[in-house]
């Protein structure tokens, strides 16, 4: 069964139709990339997978059971945007482990988690605070963020363009 399904998905802002009756199917395990020119709906369509906005036609499907009503929180599914939403305020290692600590998830558990996804994620100087760090440090974590709470589906808008070749391999080669 596919793990995701989109069925006939139609989103209109206004007079504007974002996205104009999408469907697809994808795979678990499946590696999908949606690609076109800015404006064609790509970010519309992912925040409707993860509950951020609904379809007015149409329905999502993950793992056979419909999204509607669902909200984000509620759903296996974890975004990493492209503007990558850190707290400033928080170290490396607090910003990634925080869908475990909201998850009320014990120290031990989230100490080992960590390590793990540090393991296929490395940024530098974990615990500084990375305010003044580079677009590729700050994407390396917003990853590790994502990577942490093994999301059944991961939703990644743009958010890797920083980062060197051989870190996007390792993890999704992971
Ligand atoms: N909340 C909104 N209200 C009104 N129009 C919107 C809203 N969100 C998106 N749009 C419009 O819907 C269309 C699709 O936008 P979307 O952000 O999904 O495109 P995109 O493919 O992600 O583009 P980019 O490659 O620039 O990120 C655009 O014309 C955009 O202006
Ligand atoms: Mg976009």
């Amino acid at each position: 069964m596919a793990i995701l399904e989109i069925r006939n998905v139609t989103r209109r802002f206004g007079n504007l139709k974002a996205v104009d009756d999408v469907s697809l199917s994808i795979e678990a395990g499946e590696f999908f990339t949606l690609l076109g020119p800015s404006g064609c709906g790509k970010t519309t369509l992912l925040r409707m997978i993860a509950g951020f906005d609904e379809p007015d036609q149409g329905a999502l499907f993950l793992e056979g059971q419909p999204l509607a009503g669902i909200p984000p929180e509620k759903r296996p599914v974890h975004t990493v945007f492209q503007s990558y939403a850190l707290f400033p305020h928080m170290s490396v290692a607090q910003n990634i482990a925080f869908p475990l600590r909201m998850a009320g998830k014990d120290e031990d558990e989230i100490r080992r988690r960590l390590k793990e996804t540090l393991e296929l994620v490395h940024p530098q100087r974990q615990g500084a605070a990375f305010s003044a760090r580079t677009r590729a440090a700050r994407s390396s974590v917003a990853l590790a963020r994502g990577l942490i709470n093994k999301p059944r589906l991961l939703l990644l808008d743009e958010p890797l363009g920083a980062l060197d070749a051989s870190c996007a391999n390792r993890w999704k080669a992971s």
